[in-house]
């Protein structure tokens, strides 16, 4: 596939070599021309890097790494993302004490108004940029979930791809409007990464168990809670 990035700093750059590794063409974008070079080369495999106009130009995939920064605040022409798949991996700054505010709207949602014919996507916004530092090997051992959200499903298929194939477990989490979730899911995260000083390699991986062999405690019953 095609991939612009959208701001060359630790998401961008971390994704962008692994979808490289596993060779799609990657476009590193910034506001600094020259330093999405620099990632470029960095990243050699054949990656290239220019403006964010261009990235965004080249790709069928965008990812979004610049957080709260609309589209027609950073390209010249916010057209160019009509139909193209945009990765909205951003999380809101962590706030004082990590008393966050409730999320009555993500900020992938946020995304979404603004561009509406792109197909926006939320995902990777529930592991810190060490976690990428382990993929696709040994990751791959330790089933990390990705959770993935969107209106449009080929797109979610898309970007569930991208994830299993550097190491991710993908996890299809509906609409779009779900991101509110996954953005809680993020933030809480941090907690206990931050907060709860777990460390930068606490994530979440979904286990889905073997049913009971029996209903030794009754089984579910009809709840009587209205
Ligand atoms: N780092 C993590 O562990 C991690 C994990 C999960 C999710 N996230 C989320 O992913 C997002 C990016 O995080 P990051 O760690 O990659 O941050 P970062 O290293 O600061 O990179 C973000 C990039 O956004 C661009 N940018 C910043 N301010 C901008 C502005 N005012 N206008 C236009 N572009 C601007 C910059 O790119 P240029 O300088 O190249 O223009 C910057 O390098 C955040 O929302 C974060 O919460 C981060």
């Amino acid at each position: 596939m095609k991939i612009g990035i959208i701001g060359s700093g630790n998401m961008g750059r971390s994704l962008g070599v692994l979808w490289a590794e596993q060779g799609h063409q990657v476009y590193f974008g910034s506001r600094d021309a020259e330093k999405a070079k620099a990632v470029a080369e960095f990243a050699l495999l054949g990656t290239q890097g220019g403006t964010n106009d261009e990235a965004a130009a080249f790709a069928d995939v965008i990812l979004w790494t610049a957080r709260g920064i609309m589209p027609k605040e950073l390209l010249s022409n916010v057209e160019v993302l009509n139909g193209k798949i945009l990765i909205d991996c951003n999380n809101q700054d962590i706030p004082s004490e990590f008393a966050y505010p409730p999320i009555v709207e993500s900020l992938a949602e946020k995304l979404a108004k603004e561009v509406p014919n792109a197909r926006v996507v939320k995902a990777f916004n529930t592991m810190a940029q060490e976690v990428f530092e382990l993929a696709p090997e040994p990751l791959k051992d330790y089933h990390v979930s990705v959770f993935v959200a969107g209106d449009d499903e080929q797109a979610r298929k898309i970007v569930m791809q991208l994830a299993l194939e550097i190491g991710f477990v993908p996890v299809d989490s509906g609409v779009l409007r779900n991101a509110r979730l996954l953005e809680g899911l993020g933030d809480f995260i941090r907690l206990i990464m931050i907060g709860q000083q777990q460390g930068s390699y606490a994530t979440i991986s979904v286990n889905v168990l073997p049913a009971a062999q029996g209903q030794r405690l009754g089984g579910r019953q009809n709840s009587a809670l209205k």
